[in-house]
């Protein structure tokens, strides 16, 4: 019984380890340079904080995700990578990676598709969605670590699809709203998600 879902699943910060490798390789090529913890990230965008430190480091972190390799070296976060498999797997399901490139294409979007295979398979490459506009991408559930996106998806009157806020250092602060479920983890309750949405 049942509908088909379609769940939309972000990269960065939710399957990929953006914020971890960022920090790694912003020290290691600026060791001298301030930097911000994990813990005392907050706001989605880290060149804006990193801006509001220091103006000339906003520069800086944006040439760490604008290098070479950055993308493809992003560890897989706890879980994830086994969690969206699974879900690939459940009958009547249908799952997409939707994921914005950064507009410095070179390395990016190539990365992007060679770290879905390394880690999901050649296979998924069929379920990759980029756009720098996720608002024009529809589906059941989105699975996303950006708060911003609940308002845009609000903008519309009866969104038919419910954006679930992955937590991660930068949103883990942010107060819980009776109208936006979190995923705590790879570790939460996806599976009790996904059932509810079936109903
Ligand atoms: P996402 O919306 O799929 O999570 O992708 C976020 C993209 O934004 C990713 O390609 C990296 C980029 N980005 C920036 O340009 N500046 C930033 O401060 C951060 C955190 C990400």
């Amino acid at each position: 019984s049942g509908k088909r879902l379609r769940v939309l699943v972000d990269m960065d910060g939710v399957i990929a380890d953006f914020e971890g490798g960022f920090l790694k390789k912003y020290r290691a090529r600026y060791p001298n340079e301030p930097y911000i913890t994990l813990e005392d990230r907050r706001g989605f965008w880290v060149s804006s904080q990193y801006g509001n430190l220091r103006s000339d480091l906003c520069e800086k972190a944006i040439s760490i995700w604008e290098s070479k390799d950055f993308f493809i070296e992003l560890e897989p976060l706890p879980g994830g990578v086994q969690a969206v498999k699974e879900m690939a797997k459940m009958e009547n399901t249908d799952v997409f990676i939707c994921t914005s490139p950064i507009k410095h294409y070179i390395h990016c979007p190539g990365e992007k598709y060679a770290w879905i295979e390394k880690h999901l398979g050649y296979d998924f490459l069929d379920q990759i969605i980029l756009t720098r506009d996720k608002t024009v991408v529809t589906g059941d559930s989105s699975v996303c670590s950006k708060y911003l996106t609940v308002r845009l998806i609000y903008k519309q009157p009866n969104p038919s699809w419910e954006h679930i806020l992955f937590t991660a250092c930068h949103n883990k602060h942010i107060l819980p709203s009776s109208s936006h479920r979190r995923l705590l983890s790879w570790a939460d309750d996806w599976r009790g998600i996904l059932e509810n949405k079936r109903l």
